[in-house]
Formats: C-alpha cells, sequence, structure tokens
C-alpha cells in the first residue's frame, strides 16, 4: 500500500466528501477560466505559455532556470517526480474514491469483442449498442475489411515515414480526391487523426494578431487548437448567431485574421446550426468559417454528404471544412478540404502533417470504401433518420429530456446530474444496453446525461425497448 494510500484511507468520510467537493469546484473553476465570457476576448496562447515554462517576448533559455535558488535539496525536488503525487492525477483517485462509496462501477475502458455494430459483445453477453458513433454500420462492413485487407498487402501496413518526405502513397491522393469532390471544393488533405486536423489546423492559419470565434460547444480538438496558435479566442453561446454578429460587430476591426469555428453536426447534443445564416455572417464581417463536419459526414443530407447537402449549398461557400474518417467513415485520421492554397499550406506547414507519419494505407482505404458504400447506398442514411427520428419522438413521449436533438442520429438523455446518468447508464447495462454517461467533468454538471449514438443497423424492435427500458429506469432515478 502506497503512503498515500494509507493517509487517504485514515481520512474522515466527512473530510473525503469535502475533498471531493472541492476538487469538483476546482475543475469548474477551471473550466470557467477557459471558457472566458462572451464580450472578453482571451489570449487563446497565454494559458500554455505558462504552462510550458515560455514567456512573452520568447521561449525561457536552456541556461536559465525558471525558478533560480527556489529549491534547497534533492529531497526537496524529488516531489516533482512522483506521478502519483501529481494534481491531476490526486484529483483523479478522489474522484474515483467517491464513485466507489457511492455504489458507481466505473463506466470508462469497459472490454468489447468484436466490431462496433448494433449489438455488441461484452464478455459472454450480447448488448444493444449506443455507444458507437458507427452511423452508417460501415465499421466491420465485408467490403470495408476486404479493401483495408487488399491495401495491407499492396502497401503493407505503414507508409513508414511523413507523407512530405517519402511516405506518400497513391490511395492518400485517391481518398483526398473522393473527399474534395465529396465537398464540391479544389482539394483535400488528409491527417492520421482527427482530434491533431483541428490543432493543427489553427496553429498553422491563426496567431497572435487574429481571432477566434466559436460556438460555446465546440469540440476540445479546436479549442486546444486555438491555445496553440496564440489567436485571442471568444465564444458565443450555443447556435446564437445573433450572439455571433453582435461579437464580430464589436470586435472583428481589432484583428487580422477572424475565424468563426462551428461544428456541421453537435456531437453531445445532435443539433446542427443555421449554416446559411453563418455564410451571411461570415461574409459581412469578413471572417473565415471553419465547419467541423466529425458527426455530421455520413448523418445529414439525403445520402450522408453533411450539412452543405442538407441546406443545399455550394461547399464553396465554406472556407474550411474539416471532418474524421472515425465517425461514419469506419476508419481513422481526419481532413481539411477546400482551396487549394489552403491545402498546399498545411500540407507543407501544419506540424501535425509534416512531423507526423503519414496515414497508413489500410486506413485510407477502408475510408475510400466507405465513402464508396455511403454514396452507393443512400437507403442507409435514410435509416439511420428512421430510426433516430423514431428514438426522438418516443423518448420525448415519455417525458425524456432529450435536449436539442434534432433526430438524426445522437440523442442525448439529460439528467443534469452525473450521479443520476451513472446510474441510469447502470440500470440500462443490466438490461442489456450499452450506453455510455457524459459526467462532469466532460460536460458541466447541469449537462450530464447519456448520450445515443443511433445506427442505420438498430431495428425497430430494439429502439422501441430500449426507450421503453430508458422511461422506465428514468421514473426510478
Ligand atoms: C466534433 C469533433 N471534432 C473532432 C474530433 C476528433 O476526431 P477523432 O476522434 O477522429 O480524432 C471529434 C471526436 O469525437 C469530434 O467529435
Amino acid at each position: 500500500m502506497s503512503s498515500d494510500g494509507a493517509a487517504r484511507r485514515s481520512l474522515t468520510s466527512a473530510l473525503k466528501e469535502r475533498l471531493i467537493q472541492q476538487s469538483l469546484r476546482l475543475r469548474e473553476l477551471n473550466r470557467e477560466g477557459e471558457l472566458n465570457r462572451e464580450g472578453e476576448p482571451s489570449r487563446g496562447g497565454e494559458p500554455s505559455r505558462e504552462r510550458d515554462g515560455t514567456r512573452e517576448g520568447g521561449p525561457a533559455r536552456e541556461d536559465e532556470p525558471a525558478r533560480q535558488g527556489q529549491h534547497t535539496g534533492g529531497a526537496e525536488l524529488q516531489q516533482w517526480c512522483r506521478f502519483d503525487q501529481h494534481p491531476g492525477y490526486r484529483q483523479l483517485q478522489i474522484l474515483r474514491e467517491g464513485a466507489a462509496r457511492l455504489g458507481i462501477d466505473n463506466p470508462y475502458f469497459r472490454l468489447h469483442d468484436g466490431a462496433a455494430a448494433a449489438a455488441i459483445l461484452r464478455g459472454e453477453r450480447n448488448l444493444i449498442n449506443y455507444s458507437s458513433y458507427n452511423y452508417l454500420g460501415l465499421a466491420g462492413h465485408p467490403e470495408v475489411n476486404a479493401a483495408a485487407k487488399a491495401a495491407i498487402d499492396h502497401y503493407g501496413t505503414s507508409v513508414s515515414a511523413s507523407r512530405l518526405v517519402s511516405g506518400e502513397r497513391p490511395i492518400h491522393r485517391e481518398l483526398e480526391r473522393a473527399l474534395a469532390d465529396l465537398h464540391g471544393v479544389q482539394d483535400c488533405v488528409v491527417f492520421v487523426s482527427g482530434h491533431a486536423t483541428n490543432v493543427s489546423t489553427l496553429a498553422t492559419l491563426v496567431g497572435p494578431k487574429d481571432l477566434v470565434v466559436h460556438d460555446a460547444l465546440i469540440h476540445n480538438s479546436v479549442l486546444l487548437g486555438i491555445q496553440l496558435s496564440g489567436a485571442h479566442r471568444m465564444p458565443f453561446a450555443h447556435n446564437d448567431l445573433q450572439g455571433l454578429d453582435r461579437l464580430l460587430t464589436q470586435w472583428r476591426a481589432q484583428f487580422e485574421r477572424v475565424l468563426v469555428a462551428v461544428e456541421g453536426l453537435y456531437g453531445m447534443d445532435g443539433d446542427f446550426p443555421d449554416l446559411p445564416g453563418l455564410i451571411a455572417i461570415k461574409r459581412r464581417h469578413h471572417a473565415w468559417l471553419l465547419v467541423d463536419e466529425a458527426h455530421s459526414l455520413g448523418v445529414l443530407g439525403k445520402t450522408g454528404a453533411g450539412i452543405q447537402e442538407h441546406f443545399g449549398l455550394d461547399g464553396t461557400q465554406v472556407d474550411i471544412w474539416m471532418g474524421t474518417l472515425s465517425k461514419a467513415l469506419a476508419s481513422c485520421g481526419g481532413y481539411v478540404a477546400g482551396e487549394a492554397a489552403l491545402v498546399e499550406h498545411l500540407k507543407c506547414s501544419a506540424p501535425g502533417f509534416v512531423y507526423s507519419v503519414g496515414m497508413p494505407a489500410p486506413a485510407a482505404a477502408a475510408a475510400l470504401e466507405a465513402l464508396r458504400i455511403m454514396r452507393a447506398e443512400p437507403g442507409r442514411v435514410q435509416r439511420l433518420h428512421e430510426r433516430a427520428r423514431r428514438f426522438l419522438e418516443l423518448a420525448r413521449q415519455r417525458g425524456i429530456d432529450t435536449g436539442f436533438s434534432a433526430g438524426r442520429s445522437v440523442i442525448p438523455a439529460i439528467t443534469r446530474s452525473s450521479l443520476k446518468a451513472a446510474r441510469l447508464s447502470a440500470a440500462l447495462d443490466h438490461r442489456g444496453i450499452n450506453v455510455q454517461p457524459i459526467l462532469y467533468p466532460a460536460v458541466p454538471e447541469q449537462a450530464a446525461r447519456l448520450r445515443f449514438f443511433v445506427c442505420c443497423e438498430h431495428s425497430e424492435d430494439q429502439i422501441r425497448d430500449t426507450v421503453d427500458a430508458l422511461a422506465e429506469e428514468w421514473r426510478r432515478l
């Protein structure tokens, strides 16, 4: 037993409770600090400078210790070498202990076997699965698997270099061409990770003289990209286009480049923005518009071509189409599609592209084949819409709080309490339904929820039985 473990065990439960509350409050404060209020632009880069030991005017020099003379001996310095004393880790332990005391099983890192289908195997148990964003049922599809296997036979499992040097393969270009054509734009670049795509793209395109204005519910990868870029950052309330317009009216003139970042379909809430309205605003204020299509591709539009198809818009009206290959396209990686100059710039400068290995050929081949099937079989998208709409209707009839969901794929059941969300997820698990609770601090405590990813392969019976079980367990909360 570590000395820390022994010390924690000797705490009274009242003290433990206080520590948990303090730790939650601390996280809340950190979060509030991260998301500054409308009307107060903050420098996205500043917090990271403090943390990584660099400062205004340039990085700290290697020959200049940051806090000279502050430490006296090795024993004192040893504390900074202990992973188990790291404040982030200690907080995690306190939260885990709190959950264990309340009798809540850890809902994370559960071991599932087989493909992420409408049903999934956990040990001996077969569960209806709502925890995977395999919207079109293409992860595990035989033709997608076959394409990946053929690519392994031809190219091997790794391209073994950055594409800039010697990792470029024809399959990369085929995939990029197909994605550019899907959006109706000049070119596209694929990255090995969707998260890294946003981080690297923002860090490359904007800097300290620029401003990024983003929907308050934007994905973490966009926030980290802004932080890395050093650009100023301002959130606007979720889908509040008037608020966005007000911010730009007030602040636009003080910056060089201004980028507006939104999601094509919000992955936590299942709603989508008024894209024509956003385009009008960004034009009026001479700003770029980035639309993250991670959860919209394969989901919105009649054939799954995303939010631009839903609104019947020309792809060139959006400056930066960002998307991921990990969701409807059954693979891994991300992309940016748009003007040739944008793509060429990213290919030569974005750190997550230049200094990272090229996408493995089987991943590129899987995404390309999934895209082909999506285009050839629009019935998958229609079935997804039917199932999701039915889920939403039934859930609303039963009094479940489904938030803003538009009923296309993502449907939250908002409990407004992490404890209730964890209990509800465990109760459904016992009834053979796998659905992930989304708990604080992933969302604010008031927004804690279950999140159902509906996919086109869920049957009508599965949807009805699930909502019945959900409504019964919801009433018992
Ligand atoms: C909106 C959004 N953008 C980017 C990402 C990152 O994509 P990936 O998981 O493919 O790295 C995600 C992941 O869930 C996401 O939801």
